[in-house]
């Protein structure tokens, strides 16, 4: 694909306000989605529903909207740019949930790895949000006619469902109607290791908060597992956790830092210094501009706000397609005279 054909194609991502987004988040998937956004005309929302699944705290899901809006905003996200809306302010996105959802076999829902970790966890029925998940998720992308859709690893089955049923959608109601989408996994991604080296995330403890203040942010790098070796002894950076995080923010700093251990005389203490100092330069600026956005809900909603209006009317175009396309069309502003009318009357 040339960079002249991904210009007029879509990308899309959907980002669940569960928690406030740690360093694991941004090197693994925000600081990526913004580069892509580059060559797509990209649809970025916080898919607030898809959260309700598990998140049943009303503030904090309110609050997590708010920092997750912030914390893409800080990183760059250009509202002009990039639509970025809350997907609870495009209603569309239920009604063709619905459709779907009647093209959808049970078997393969009851086949989603949530809703089988659910059960593997030991709860026995699930809620039906958990099991339909994958179907919203299809309605979020296929929506806005979407072509590829950044996501990680986990997301991949979540996106061969969306391809099912895009495709059996258009295999039943005609062809063309929907775009049918394909992921955009980077397989090789490395996993962003957390302080004790395990995979980074907030319910293991192990995270890196990404807007935290100099200070806060030196004392958690400090706690990062290191090997036990003297200062003067020379040291294998491979492998190590210290490592892979310099390499993830900044490959040339973490060349340096490999050079360094492997000469000796230069020890754990100093390695974590000067990835807390690269990772300072990079997170400072995008600091400040969060801390304003975060103070400014109202600046926040009303971003969020015209990304929605402008998410609607893709959204419009394409309901009014599958509605079309099914058969449940009627011309606009007759929803109520539509029985009455002869087949004929209607628009083709
Ligand atoms: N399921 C995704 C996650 O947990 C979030 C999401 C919801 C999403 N709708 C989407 C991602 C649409 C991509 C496209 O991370």
């Amino acid at each position: 694909m040339t960079s002249t054909d991904a210009s007029t194609k879509t990308s899309l991502t959907g980002i669940k306000p569960t928690d406030t987004p740690h360093l694991g988040n941004y090197l693994g998937a925000i600081r990526p989605a913004l580069q892509l956004a580059k060559s797509f005309k990209s649809f970025y929302f916080i898919a607030d529903y898809h959260a309700v699944t598990t998140l049943r705290d009303p503030i904090a899901l309110q609050k997590n909207v708010y920092d997750v809006a912030a914390t893409w905003l800080a990183c760059g996200l250009d509202p002009k740019e990039i639509v970025f809306f809350r997907q609870s302010d495009v209603l569309e996105v239920f009604e063709l949930a619905w459709i779907l959802s009647c093209l959808v076999a049970t078997g393969q829902l009851e086949r989603g790895h949530a809703y089988k970790d659910a059960i593997a966890k030991g709860v026995e029925h699930p809620n039906a949000g958990i099991f339909y998940y994958p179907v919203l998720m299809a309605a979020d992308i296929l929506l806005y006619d979407t072509h590829v859709v950044p996501v990680g690893k986990d997301q991949k089955q979540h996106i061969e469902v969306c391809r099912d049923l895009a495709a059996r959608f258009n295999h039943v109601y005609g062809e063309g109607v929907l775009v049918v989408p394909e992921a955009h996994i980077s397989e090789d991604a490395p996993l962003v290791p957390g302080l004790d080296g395990e995979k980074m995330s907030k319910s293991r403890g192990n995270s890196i908060p990404l807007f935290a203040s100099s200070k806060e942010l030196r004392k958690v790098v400090m706690k990062i597992t290191t090997g036990s070796e003297t200062l003067e002894e020379p040291k294998v950076a491979e492998g190590t956790t210290i490592y892979e995080l310099t390499k993830q923010l900044t490959p040339s700093i973490a060349a340096e830092m490999a050079k360094k251990l492997a000469a000796g005389n230069y020890g754990w203490g100093h390695a974590k210094q000067d990835f807390f100092e690269a990772l300072d330069a990079e997170l400072g600026p995008k600091r400040e501009v969060y801390e304003s956005f975060r103070a400014d809900e109202e600046a926040l909603d009303r971003i969020l706000a015209e990304g929605a209006e402008r998410a609607r009317h893709v959204a419009r175009a394409t309901m009014h397609r599958v509605r079309e396309a099914i058969g449940i069309a009627r011309p606009i502003g007759t929803m109520r005279s539509t029985v009455s009318l002869k087949r004929s009357d209607l628009p083709v």
